[in-house]
């Protein structure tokens, strides 16, 4: 197992509160990667998505199921790679600023409840290795939640 999955297997654990390690999730990929503007979660009340846990600048706090590259990402769950957010249309600008987004569903005993959401001000900075590492770090939490 690479380093990164080991460290954010110390860092997490069932016996926490989910909120804690979705948390300490967000601030791990933040400070551990380069060039990532914001990580965070988006969860499903059922009627939309809201914001949960995350880092970086402010963000939208509601974001319909038909709307941006995070509702496109849970309304079909699956993920998806957008290396210019200017050419996805109705992606969803939380900052003006915001290159490229990687979106993937969290899927917990088979049923979706959100999607993890980056951001990078680097055009193209997330491709299908990127999101092969990132799908087995969120493997790594939602076994402990
Ligand atoms: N850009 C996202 C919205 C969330 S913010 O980037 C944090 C989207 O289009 O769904």
């Amino acid at each position: 197992m690479n380093l990164k999955k080991q460290q954010l297997k110390t860092l997490l654990s069932k016996d926490y509160n989910p909120l804690s390690n979705y948390s300490n999730f967000v601030s791990y990929i933040y400070h551990e990667f380069d060039n990532i503007s914001w990580v965070g979660f988006y969860f499903t009340n059922e009627k939309h998505l809201y914001l949960g846990p995350f880092q970086g600048p402010t963000a939208c706090t509601i974001i319909n199921y038909d709307e941006g590259v995070c509702g496109a990402s849970f309304s079909r769950n699956e993920a998806i790679i957008v290396k210019n957010v200017h050419n996805f249309e109705g992606h969803i600008a939380c900052d003006a600023n915001s290159m490229s987004e990687l979106v993937i569903p969290v899927v917990k005993n088979n049923q979706i409840i959100g999607v993890l959401d980056l951001d990078s001000y680097q055009e193209g900075r997330f491709n299908e290795k990127d999101l092969q590492v990132f799908s087995e770090l969120l493997d790594i939490l939602i076994d402990t939640i």
